[in-house]
């Protein structure tokens, strides 16, 4: 297991290896992250996808990125193992350190280990059910879990996938997807129940901060079943770890297309008012890392003519995608999924340039308004 966790220290040295990435890395959660982390979600769960992320988190590390986010369902956890056996490799040749590295990764969703099994149903009652990890009461849709003993047992099975005694960042995953099913008093119940265990984490070591990681919650409307309050899960982090709770990232989808984290006027903020996620995230001194930059890879090709004018410069659709990501004012990381060394290249080409100014996004809000 690497010892330690990413640091202030070992950050800003990481970034002081690059040079020719001027801008590229932003005070988040106390240490220095690159613009652009390397997300882990999409692939097939076989060796041949493995070998590709290895690849990918190799020529990322080297390149200046250093933010690595996985979750512990990806692809069967094979995710999370290829990040632990790449950072090992990494670490043991003296091409990294554990300090200068921030490592997210999320647990709330039921997974297999390592292929789906043939019967799935029985698997999972052998696993998870008979050693007492899971009530049969506890998952809502047959696959979501919030319970403290399932998130002690993910946390315990991430920790060892990637082989680090600390995890940097935790999120809940799609906390949301419990709303439907349980109402919202009980929801918070539950809520306030993962932030003690996960609080309690943070002071064993085994985590460093921790989040929600969404896809629906932060972007609708109020009333909407699904809606997370940041404002709320921020006051329950408060009833349970005081003014020094550790509460401290959130991930939504954030990109050309999906742009609610800064058009929509959900949520409310400290002062009373309605402001966008972005907005009521920075009110409350809570970090923001986009997922879905590249909308699964849709805004890969094929982007409006307006675009190149908006991004000029820049050498594919890829690049101006996730420099509208990163330059907007409040998204500290804009993931990028990456299985292929040839699009970190691709992508480290936008981390090179300054930041797009705000007044540019804004046309580009007038104009496809
Ligand atoms: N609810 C949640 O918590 C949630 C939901 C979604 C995503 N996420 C996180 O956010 C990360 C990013 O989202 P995502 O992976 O779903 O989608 P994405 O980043 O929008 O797109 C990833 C896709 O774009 C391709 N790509 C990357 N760079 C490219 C380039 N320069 N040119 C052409 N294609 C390029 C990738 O191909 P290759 O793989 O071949 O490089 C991959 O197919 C995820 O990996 C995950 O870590 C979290």
């Amino acid at each position: 297991m690497l010892k330690g966790r990413a640091t202030a220290q070992g950050t800003a040295a990481y970034a002081g290896r690059f040079a020719t990435l001027p801008g590229n890395y932003r005070e988040t959660i106390g240490v220095a992250i690159s613009s652009i982390g390397l997300g882990t979600y999409l692939g097939e769960p076989d060796a041949a996808t493995d070998a590709a992320y290895a690849g990918a988190i190799r020529a990322a590390l080297a390149g200046g990125i250093n933010l690595l986010d996985t979750a512990v369902n990806y692809r069967f956890q094979r995710s999370e193992r290829v990040i632990g056996a790449t950072l090992a490799e990494l670490a043991a040749s003296g091409a990294i350190r554990r300090e200068e590295i921030v490592v997210a990764t999320k647990g709330g969703y039921i997974t297999f280990d390592g292929a789906f099994p043939p019967d799935p149903r029985a698997w999972f009652e052998e696993h998870f059910i008979r050693p007492g990890i899971v009530g049969a009461d506890d998952l809502v849709e047959g696959s979501h879990c919030l319970t403290p003993r399932w998130l002690e047992a993910m946390i315990a099975m991430s920790r060892a996938n990637l082989g680090l005694e600390t995890i940097d960042i935790y999120y809940l995953h799609n906390p949301e997807a419990q709303l439907a099913a349980v109402g919202r008093d009980e929801f918070n119940r539950r809520i306030r129940a993962a932030f003690e265990l996960l609080e309690a984490k943070v002071a064993d070591r085994q985590i460093g901060v921790y989040g929600a990681a969404t896809w629906n919650g932060f972007r609708v409307a109020p009333n909407d079943r699904g809606y997370l309050s940041l404002l709320e899960l921020t006051r329950l982090a408060e009833e349970v770890g005081g003014q020094n709770h550790r509460f401290r990232m959130i991930q939504l989808p954030y990109n050309l297309a999906m742009a609610d984290a800064f058009t929509a006027r959900n949520q409310r903020l400290p002062d009373g008012a309605m402001g966008n996620t972005l907005a009521a995230a920075d009110a409350l001194g809570i970090a923001v890392c986009a997922s879905a930059s590249l909308l699964q890879g849709q805004l890969t090709r094929g982007l409006p003519p307006l675009l190149n004018d908006a991004f000029d410069g820049f050498d594919s659709d890829a690049q101006r995608a996730l420099q509208f990501v990163r330059s907007t004012p409040g998204v500290s990381v804009a993931l990028a999924g990456m299985s292929s060394p040839a699009h970190v290249a691709d992508n480290l080409g936008v981390a090179r340039r300054p930041l797009a100014p705000f007044d540019r996004l804004m046309r580009l809000f007038k104009r496809a308004g």
